[in-house]
This record gives C-alpha cells, structure tokens and sequence, in this order.
C-alpha cells in the first residue's frame, strides 16, 4: 500500500499539469486515472500485477463500443465488468474523464453528450480524486494520499456488479448505504446490456438467493445452512476457492475467496440464466464449467407446488410429502402440481399436534420465515409448537452438532429430494399422522412394487467415488454376495464399505433391494450398520460401517491371525453373535431369518465387536409364521440345516442350526465342510458328536487356544453347539435359550444325534448362490454321515 502510495505521487507529480491542461493521450500501462485525466479508445490502464485491464471495447461480433474491465493475461477476452452497458457508443469517439468531484464520465465527443456517470451528482467533498485498477478487477476512485481503504472507497465497480462475481467481491446488500449487489445477465453475448435474469438475495425472512426472470422467480439456492445453501448439494469445500455467507446487522452477503491465487475463476450469470462457475483451464487455454446448480426439473422453483417434493429419481417427478395429498388429484394426475399438496388430515391447532421428521431435502422457501441463531432445537420445536400458523420447523445451522431455529408460516415450497447434502426439517402433522416413519422413500430398484417406508441418507454417486478412489482395485476388501466390497474414506474422514451391486445380476437386484429393506429397520450393536445407499445411473450401491477387522474367518482360519484370537475374545464373539441373531429373530419389529449365518458374514470392528452382516437372503416373518418353504435355497453348504438344505424349509431353528455350526468352528478352528477326520469320515460335526459322547470334548478345541481357555465355558460351548444342530427343528432350542444356557452354571440337556444333510450338489437349486468359499468348498469331498 505505502509503495504504491509512492508510486502515485510520483505520477501525479510528474503528469498532473499535463494531465489537466494539455490532454495527451497515453497508452501506457499505468493502473491509475488521475483527476481530469482522459482514456481514450485507444488506451487502458492496468493493474499493478496486469491481472486485469480496463478500456475500450467490442462484445462478440458487436460493432458497439463499451468501457470495461477484462483478464489481461488470458488468451480469450473475457469481459467481467462493463460500465455503460445500456448506452453503447457507437463509434471510437468515447473519452473517459475522472472528474475533480471524483466522478467518472463517459463522454460520446461525436455528440457532445455523456452516456454513463458513475454517480449523478457528488455530494462528497473529495479534494484529490484518484482512479486505481486493482488486481482485484475493482476499479475504486478513493481520496489520494490517505492509504487506499479498499472497504469503503469513494467509489468501486465492485458495487455495481454486471454479470461475474470475482473473488472478494460481495453478492448481496449493505444494509447501511443500501446498495444492493445483485447480478444482470447481459441480453446476449454481443450485448451486455441488462438482460432478463438477475441474481440477488432476498432478504424476507431468512435471507435465500433467487434467480429471477423480470419478476419471476425461476430458481432458488435455499436458506444458508450454516455449510452450504440448503439444496445445492455440490457446494462443497474444494481446492480452488472456498465461500462464505454473512448475515449481520449490516451486511448480507455471499463472497468467495481464492485458496490459491495461481487460479482463475468467476461466477458468472449467462445471458440464458444459468449460473455457472467456470475455471480457466491453462493447458488448453479455455474456461470449462466447474459447476453450476441449474442441473434438473426439481431445480426450477417450486415445481412441485406447496408441500410437494421435487425427486428426481421418481417419474413423474413430484410426490406430496408423507402425510400430504394432492390438492387436485386430477390435475395432479396429469402432472400439473402447481397446486401442490395439502395435509391428509387437516390441522385444527389440537394440541396433539405435533412433528414429522422429514430427511435429505431442500429446506423450503424462507421468505415467510422466521429466525433465531441461539436458539436449541428443543427450544425451537417447542416455539413452532406454542403458534398454530407455525408449519415446519428446522435448524438453521447444521454446522457442528446443529443449533439454531428456522420457523416457517404457511405453505412449504420448493422443496426437492437431494442426494447428498441434504437438510432436515420437521413438519406439523395431525396427532392421527404422528409416529409413522419419516420422509417417505419409495425404494425400487426394479420397478417392483417396494413399498417400504425407509429412512436412509442417499449418497450420490460421485462422493462414493472420490472416497473409493473410483473404486479403485487397492481399496477392494472382497467379493461378496453380489459384487465387489470397497473400501472408502469420506471427506470428513469417516471409513466406509461399499457395496457395489455388480450391474449383470439380476438376482443380486432383488437381494440388493432385499438388503436395504430389511437392515434399513435394523438397529444392533451385533448387527452391521448401514450408513446409507445410493441409487445413481443405474448404479446401486450400499454404504456401511467401514469394519477394520474384516471376517471372522480372516482370522480362525488363517494361520497366523488365529493366534491372534485367544479363548476370552471368541467367547465374547460367541455371545454378541447370539445376541445379534435373537435381536433378528425376536426383539426387532420384524422377524427376520438371516438364512446365511457363517463365519465370514460375522465382521469384527476395532475393539473385535462382532457384526452380523450379509442379509442379501434374510427374510422377515409376519407375526405368528413359524416357518416357510421356499423352492430357491439360498445359503452355504456346511452351514444349512438338513430340513432346509433338502427341503427348502426355513425357519428361526435353521437360523439355530448354522449358529451351532458357527460356535464350532469357533471352538475348534476349523471348518465344518472340509473337516475330514481320518479315522471315521465324519465333518466337524460328526466329529464333535463322536468325542462328546466319549467324554473327549476338550480335544476339539483349537491348539492355537493353548493356556487362555476357560474349560468349563469351552465344553458348555461344545455342547449347546450340538443341542444346536441337532437334526429336528423342534429339538434345537431358541436364541433365548441358547443364551441362556451359554451364561448358566446349571445341567444342560443331553443333545439328540445331530443333523446331517445328505448332499445332492447336481441340482442347481441347492447351489450356494452367496457364498465365495463354495467354488474353493467344491473341491473338498463332501463328508457325509448317515447317523451314526
Ligand atoms: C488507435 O491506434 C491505431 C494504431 O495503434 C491508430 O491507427 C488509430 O488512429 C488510433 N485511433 C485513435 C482513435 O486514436
Ligand atoms: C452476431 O452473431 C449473432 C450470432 O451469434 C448473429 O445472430 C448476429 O446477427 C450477429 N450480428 C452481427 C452484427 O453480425
Ligand atoms: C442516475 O439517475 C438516473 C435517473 O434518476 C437513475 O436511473 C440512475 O440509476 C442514477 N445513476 C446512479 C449511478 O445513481
Ligand atoms: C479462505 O481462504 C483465504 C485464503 O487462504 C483465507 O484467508 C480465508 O480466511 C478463508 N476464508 C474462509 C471463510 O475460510
Ligand atoms: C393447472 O391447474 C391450475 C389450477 O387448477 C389451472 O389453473 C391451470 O390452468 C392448469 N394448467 C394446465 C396446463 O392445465
Ligand atoms: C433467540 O433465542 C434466545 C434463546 O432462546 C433468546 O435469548 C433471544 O432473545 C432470542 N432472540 C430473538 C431475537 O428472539
Ligand atoms: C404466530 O406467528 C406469527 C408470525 O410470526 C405472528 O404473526 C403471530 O402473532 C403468532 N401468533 C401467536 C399466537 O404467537
Ligand atoms: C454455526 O455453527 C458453527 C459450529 O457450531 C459455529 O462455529 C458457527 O458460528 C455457527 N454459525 C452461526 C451463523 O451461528
Ligand atoms: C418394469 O418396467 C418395464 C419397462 O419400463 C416394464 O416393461 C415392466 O413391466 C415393469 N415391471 C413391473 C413389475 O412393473
Ligand atoms: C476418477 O475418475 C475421474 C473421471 O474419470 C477422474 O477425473 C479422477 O481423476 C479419478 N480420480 C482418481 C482418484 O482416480
Ligand atoms: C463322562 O464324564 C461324566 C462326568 O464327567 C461321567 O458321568 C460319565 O460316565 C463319563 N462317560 C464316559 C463314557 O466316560
Ligand atoms: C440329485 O439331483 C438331481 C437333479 O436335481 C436329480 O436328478 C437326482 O435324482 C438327485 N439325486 C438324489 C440322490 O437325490
């Protein structure tokens, strides 16, 4: 600053006379305009680093001449402030004057007239006006000899905003001087005059951005969530300019700023009315779109009427809100929404009113809206509560944990299903609507009629593939039921495992939508959590809990990592997995049978937390069925029961028996399927059933035990392990039982001969279609014994 201070005097020492009296045109690169000094057609001026440039000039294959500023440096002129935009000069005769009143003026010299003034009259006493072209690109007209205060010069371009928003410059309002900053498209690229759409924040209610079209209100970037504007989902931080949005007393507005000045980019707002930010790409010496949010049909404002929601997965594309009906299911038949939706059951200010949770949206319009940044959502609820015109109410800063109150009045519009980033609000319902699950999510991957209610995060597909590295083969954790697992890293850090639906399998299809439903309802510390999905070009993929200790089987069956698991850590795997079973087949809402219970579908987390995962084949029980057959038997060999594996009958006991297999493969270390004892031709069961009747349990268990068993809990694991697999259903005890007579002191009853299936591996019905170790397990013998 105190250099370029310098810098001036000089200048004006050396030109100042001649610069008032004799008018010689210049065209050196200097970046000031003295008072009084004249650019001509000719001429421009340059800021300091020649990072901008400001003259004369042609739009496109206009023959009009305006006064603009430019990039100097790149290869395409490209034009981000324009001065007299609706008052062409027509030939090269213009001539740009500073006055002394600091006024700048634009003088068409053929007619003798100004066609453009930075201010029409100037009140201010200004004694030595100076222009200066910052690299900034804002041109500013400040006092010379008092330091450059680029906040609050006499004047700057940066008010009077065109169509590009530079780094630095503030969209939005002053509330103290008024000015408004607000973008104009130009009408055509020939011609910056102002053309039909704007840009510029509203600031009823809470302040929200709208692109209008003369007075129509073409799109909305919601209210400012604290991260990003509520619906725009792929404003997200990145390495090129971070953003901010500022609300106070005196200021509203939205400014981004440069993390690295070595780039170049702007927001512009197209003659079309799309607003684009473009990044200038050096190598190839042209501007490509970096991102804009005018992307589909739900983008355009409220398309779907009052408490409709825009998705735009869903053909057609508008459904009301859960709890909302079409307002004319006539019209709405024939997709007309614009009368959106209205409550199912209207409200009446009962006091059991209250709110339903709805996910993953664009929060509403807030120009009927009401805010208060301290307030907690308790506090808010209970606001939105106490005033029956209160409609919905939200946090207004999701930053953090959440904090802070949206209230909205009346009609709820523009909302819009969004598949990442979205935002939260909760909607008052009649006390009749209460309680049934949230933000209604029609899930059908095939077409099918999938009409579950689920509440799932939707993640889109280009945040998997960031975090995946595009499922790049260093991250694959393994193949399973129906496609490759990866492995991920979201962006704040948090590990994940994705599930890719392999695109050729149908079956895989409906296992997948088969997966989703069910675990979506599931809740247990022994059941592995599904984080989200994600149904994008025809990609179906699931996100879960990222496991750092892989399989189960990763580590019994491997010889080195076995050692790694003494007899405490396999108990307490034992018993989480029996608990995550009993919470499947009794205490979740559903009655679920896993149907493919082994080891490997046991994951460990990092504390060897085991997770029951894989429900590619669960099926759910309605409530008093007992059992099922099915004609597809689905499961892994060594692992079925016999009344399943030979006739398709499942039920809570085949789930049983496999857990019983599971438990001792646990104990002994070994595999069931595979196990071929040299003596008697028995699998690991047989095997197990021959030594317990001989008084020699302990010799089952795994060497790589050594001194850490405890030999009571082994041998009564051995033997509810054969109360489990025992060949009749009604022999086997429950989940209940099973962990009650683990953690008992007392007798346990003497198991029955256990069940052995006979195999019949030619008919493909019986084929595993899950399990990865069946094609290895093929080339074992299959050990059969026929009782004993
Ligand atoms: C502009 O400069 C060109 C050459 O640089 C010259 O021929 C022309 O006369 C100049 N025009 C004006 C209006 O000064
Ligand atoms: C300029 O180009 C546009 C198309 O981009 C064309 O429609 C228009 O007629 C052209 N105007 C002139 C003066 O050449
Ligand atoms: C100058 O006055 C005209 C007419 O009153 C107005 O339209 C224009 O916005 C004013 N310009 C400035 C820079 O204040
Ligand atoms: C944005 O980045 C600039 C340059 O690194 C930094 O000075 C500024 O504080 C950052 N602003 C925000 C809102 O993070
Ligand atoms: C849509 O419905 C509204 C209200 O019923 C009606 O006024 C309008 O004409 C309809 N539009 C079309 C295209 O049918
Ligand atoms: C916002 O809420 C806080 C906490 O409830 C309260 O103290 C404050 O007065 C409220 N501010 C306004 C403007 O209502
Ligand atoms: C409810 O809120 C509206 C809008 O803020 C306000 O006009 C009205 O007075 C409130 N009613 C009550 C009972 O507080
Ligand atoms: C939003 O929340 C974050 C994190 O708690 C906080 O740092 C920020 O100041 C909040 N913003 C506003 C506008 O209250
Ligand atoms: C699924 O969609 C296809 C093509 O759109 C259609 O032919 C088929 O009948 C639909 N299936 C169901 C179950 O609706
Ligand atoms: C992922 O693929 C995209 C597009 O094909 C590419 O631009 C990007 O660099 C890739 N990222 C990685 C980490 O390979
Ligand atoms: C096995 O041991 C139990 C007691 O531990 C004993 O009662 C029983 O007779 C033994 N059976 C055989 C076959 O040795
Ligand atoms: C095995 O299955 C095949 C094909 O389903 C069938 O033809 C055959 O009779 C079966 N064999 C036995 C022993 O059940």
């Amino acid at each position: 600053m105190l250099m370029q201070g310098i810098r001036m005097s000089k200048i004006k020492l050396i030109f100042g006379f001649l610069a008032l009296y004799a008018l010689i045109p210049r065209t050196h690169a200097a970046d000031t305009i003295s008072a009084n000094q004249i650019l001509r057609y000719n001429e421009t001026i340059t800021s300091l680093k020649e990072t901008f440039e400001l003259g004369f000039f042609n739009p496109g294959n206009s023959t009009n001449h305006y006064v603009g500023i430019w990039y100097k440096k790149i290869s395409i002129k490209t034009v981000v402030w324009v001065a007299n935009r609706n008052t062409p000069l027509t030939d090269t005769s213009g001539e740009l004057t500073l006055t002394l009143q600091g006024v700048l003026i634009l003088r068409d010299t053929t007619k003798g007239n100004v066609v453009w003034s930075s201010a029409n009259s100037s009140t201010m006493s200004v004694k030595n006006p100076v222009g200066l072209l910052l690299d900034t690109g804002n041109f500013i007209i400040h006092e010379e000899g008092e330091g450059i205060n680029q906040e609050d010069p006499i004047w700057q371009s940066f008010d009077f905003m065109t169509d590009t928003l530079l780094p630095g410059m503030k969209q939005g309002r002053n509330l103290i001087t008024g000015i408004d900053r607000r973008f104009t498209s130009w009408k055509s690229p020939n011609d910056p005059a102002f053309g039909e759409f704007s840009y510029w924040i509203d600031n009823r209610g809470y302040p929200q951005l709208f692109i209008t079209e003369g007075r129509e209100i073409r799109h909305r970037a919601g209210p400012w969530n604290g991260l990003r504007f509520s619906g725009i989902s792929n404003m997200r931080s990145n390495p090129f300019y971070n953003f901010t949005f500022v609300v106070n007393q005196r200021e509203i507005y939205y400014q981004y700023n440069l993390i690295d000045t070595s780039f170049i980019t702007r927001l512009v707002l197209q003659p079309s009315g799309r607003i684009e930010r473009k990044l200038w790409v050096d190598s190839k010496q042209e501007w490509s779109l970096y991102l804009t949010w005018q992307n589909d049909i739900c983008d355009q404002y409220a398309v779907c009427g009052p408490f409709g929601s825009c998705n735009i997965g869903k053909s057609p594309v508008c459904e009301c809100l859960k709890g909302f009906e079409p307002t004319s299911p006539d019209q709405w038949k024939i997709t007309n929404w614009s009368q959106g939706c209205r409550h199912s059951i209207p409200l009446d200010c009962n006091p059991g009113e209250g709110f339903n949770k709805y996910s993953n949206l664009k929060l509403p319009d807030t120009r009927e809206s009401w805010y208060n940044h301290t307030m907690t959502l308790v506090e808010c609820e209970k606001m939105c509560k106490s005033n029956c015109s209160c409609t919905a109410y939200a946090n207004s800063n999701i930053s953090g944990t959440g904090s802070g109150c949206f209230l909205w009045f009346g009609g709820l519009v523009d909302i819009r299903t969004t598949a990442e980033n979205g935002d939260t609000i909760y909607i008052r319902l009649s006390s009749s609507e209460l309680g049934t699950s949230s933000k209604k999510f029609r899930h059908d991957p095939e077409n099918g009629s999938g009409d579950e209610d689920l509440e799932l995060l939707l993640f889109g597909f280009s945040k998997i593939l960031k975090a995946t590295n595009n499922f790049s083969m260093n991250n694959k954790l393994g193949e399973g039921g129906f496609g490759p697992v990866c492995k991920g890293v979201l962006e704040d850090g948090k590990e994940i495992a994705v599930k890719r639906l392999a695109k050729t399998s149908t079956q895989g299809l409906h296992e997948f939508k088969n997966e989703v439903i069910l675990i979506s309802k599931l809740q247990h510390r022994n059941l592995v959590k599904l984080l989200s999905c994600c149904i994008e070009r025809d990609e179906v993929m699931l996100i879960y809990e990222y496991m750092p200790n892989k399989g189960l089987d990763s580590f019994i069956f491997d010889k080195t990592r076995k050692w790694l698991l003494d007899w405490p850590t396999r108990y307490h795997i034992i018993i989480g997995v029996a608990r995550g079973l009993l919470y499947l087949h009794q205490d979740s809402r559903l009655r679920i049978i896993h149907r493919d219970l082994k080891v490997s579908n046991i994951l460990l987390d990092k504390e060897m937390n085991p997770k029951i995962s894989d429900f590619g084949t669960a099926r759910s029980f309605g409530g008093n069925q007992i059992e099922a057959k099915t004609n597809r038997v689905v499961g892994t060999y060594g692992y079925m029961a016999p009344e399943y594996a030979g006739g398709g009958i499942f039920s809570i006991k085949s789930d049983v028996y496999s857990f019983g297999v599971l438990l001792l493969e646990v104990v002994c270390g070994v595999k069931n399927r595979g196990f071929v004892h040299k003596e008697h031709c028995n699998n690991l069961i047989g095997h197990a059933w021959v030594l317990y009747n001989e008084n020699r349990s302990l010799e089952l268990v795994a060497k790589c035990l050594g001194e850490s068993i405890n030999v009571s809990q082994v041998l009564r694991s051995i033997h509810v392990a054969l109360l489990c697999v025992q060949r009749h259903p009604e022999d086997r005890p429950s989940m209940t039982s099973v962990i009650v007579l683990l953690g008992s002191e007392g007798p346990l009853p003497s198991p029955k001969e256990p069940g052995f299936y006979v195999g019949n591996t030619t008919g493909d019905d019986a084929q595993s279609s899950h399990s990865p170790e069946t094609s290895s397990d093929n080339e074992l013998s299959i050990t059969v014994l026929n009782g004993r």
